[in-house]
């Protein structure tokens, strides 16, 4: 199953850029004044330090395109997922909103009856609305049903899986690791690895594969891929699974993430093709590594959130730590973007939508607040200024979910709760509240090993900085008019259940058939 997925994944993807290379030799003319197309690429659960370009000479080097995209454009050494788990960092990302403000605060499931609020407004819905073509390819995690799905979101075309890659069984038992429920086992439970999500009481369903196609394709455009990888069950090419036998699977990791920097190439080279100079691709992550797979988890290179990993726990994806939401990033765009240069402004994938709506001419609708910045001046001016501050969503599995504790002030990085995720081999430290909070100096402490002294001058100042900055997006947010809320009930016909008759989208009946 996941196989087929990734193979028609780099199949579709290529043919459908390269369709639009047809469309430019006949009907449009590229110009400089033109509005630009956008391909925005996110990795799931990908590390910061999966980046070769991120850490040269650390280790081998299993991303030689996309360390290419950076020395041809610019690398954001400090950028951040707007969540630490997958659906709120999603809807963050396609409407510029921390998730108090557009309801997504933790994973929609198999089972969920709705998704992202129909009230929030995608950014792909405002660039449809202004004439750009719209194209989603991979996951989407948003909501599966009716009205929640992405081609009613603002997409002309959808191609890809509804939830994570995880959130079901496999049809190719033994081509996916860590091993994914065959689809074939008997009542939940009776497998190997049992999964919570059931598609009817008795079975458990494959992950559904979505295809809509809108005739229509044209200039400029919006492509978003959301790709299934590095998310589990990684699905390596077969040589990689013998070489798993002997090192205990580190090489599953690279091999999986060699294939997604492929597909990254593929994409890098069918737009160079068509529209060069008139293209932005857009390459960043949703979150930082699933700590509790072990060697099927990505590498947060130098953040390694020591202060709670010495207490017990993971300190990455589900958490507020800088592993859980630093995110390798990397913005191309040869006509506009100066080459090889590097940028530490701080900040976040809720800035993707204001950035790319200035760049378009276009301006947000104003009957909401946002929390997303323009950031055009750092993307093509070299300017080094980010945001001031950044609020870090609590994303942990201990409730609190959306709260936003932890506040990033320049360099400084202030925590009012620490908490853990689990950690590979299972340890789990205790969610603590802190007042006052525990303040790191990321300048000299990438780790987030030993907070200030709270005695010490620079504490104090830090200290009435992030107060002052908390108390007015608190109210800010208190006061918001246009504050939704999301429908997290789960029902049993909810779950995807379409074509009988197609292996990759199907659900079988209560008799099993
Ligand atoms: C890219 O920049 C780095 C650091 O400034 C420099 O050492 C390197 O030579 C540059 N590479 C190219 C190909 O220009």
């Amino acid at each position: 199953m996941m196989v087929g997925i990734t193979l028609l994944l780099t199949g579709v993807l290529v043919s459908g850029i390269l369709l639009h290379k047809a469309n430019q030799n006949t009907a449009y003319v590229s110009t400089p004044s033109e509005r630009p197309n956008f391909i925005i690429i996110l990795a799931d659960d990908i590390g910061w330090g999966d980046l070769g370009a991120n850490q040269p000479g650390q280790r081998a080097n299993n991303t030689p395109n996309i360390d290419l995209l950076a020395l041809q454009g610019l690398r954001l050494t400090d950028f951040h997922s707007p969540a630490s788990t997958c659906s709120p960092s999603r809807a963050a990302i396609l409407t510029a909103r921390y998730g108090v403000r557009n309801g997504v605060t933790h994973n929609f499931a198999v089972r969920s009856v709705a998704g992202l609020p129909l009230s929030e407004v995608a950014l792909p819905r405002l660039l449809q609305e202004s004439g750009y073509y719209t194209a989603m390819i991979g996951k989407w995690h948003l909501g599966h049903c009716g009205p929640y799905a992405p081609t009613s979101r603002g997409f002309d075309y959808y191609l890809g899986i509804p939830y994570s890659n995880d959130m079901g069984c496999t049809d190719v038992p033994g081509s996916d690791l860590p091993p994914s429920q065959p689809c074939s086992a008997g009542p939940q439970g009776d497998g190997p690895n049992p999964l919570p999500y059931l598609c009817v009481t008795v079975r458990i369903c494959p992950v559904p594969f979505f295809i809509f196609f809108a005739r229509q394709r044209k200039q400029p455009y919006l492509l978003y891929v959301a790709l299934a990888h590095m998310h589990v069950p990684l699905a390596p090419p077969p040589a990689s699974f013998s070489t798993n036998e002997l090192d205990g699977g580190r090489d599953v990791y690279a091999a999986s993430l060699q294939e997604m920097d492929d597909l990254v190439g593929a994409l890098k080279r069918a737009s160079d093709e068509t529209n060069r100079d008139n293209t932005l691709i857009w390459f960043t992550g949703d979150n930082g590594p699933w700590e509790k797979k072990c060697q099927y988890a990505g590498s947060v290179g130098p953040y390694t959130g020591t202060w709670q990993t010495s207490r017990g726990g993971g300190s990455a994806k589900q958490t507020t730590w800088e592993g859980g939401h630093r995110v390798p990033t990397v913005a191309y765009w040869p006509s506009r973007i100066p080459a090889n240069t590097s940028s530490h402004a701080l900040l976040s994938g809720m800035d993707i939508f204001p950035t790319l709506l200035s760049m378009a001419g276009l301006k947000p609708p104003v009957d909401r607040r946002y929390d997303g910045i323009d950031a055009t001046d750092v993307l093509l001016n070299g300017d080094q200024t980010g945001r001031e501050f950044l609020f870090h969503p609590n994303s942990g599995a201990s409730g609190l979910f959306g709260d936003l504790q932890t506040v990033r002030a320049g360099k400084h990085k202030a925590f009012y709760i620490t908490g853990s995720a689990e950690a590979c081999g299972g340890g789990r430290g205790t969610q603590l509240l802190h007042d006052p909070p525990l303040i790191f100096d990321l300048g000299v402490d990438q780790a987030e090993a030993t907070p200030l002294d709270a005695g010490a001058p620079e504490y104090q100042e830090v200290l009435g900085k992030v107060t002052k900055a908390r108390e007015e997006l608190l109210w800010d947010i208190a006061t918001d008019q246009s504050v939704s809320t999301a429908d997290y009930t789960q029902d049993q016909s909810a779950a995807p259940c379409c074509d009988p008759q197609r292996a990759s989208c199907r659900c079988p009946g209560p008799a099993g058939g």
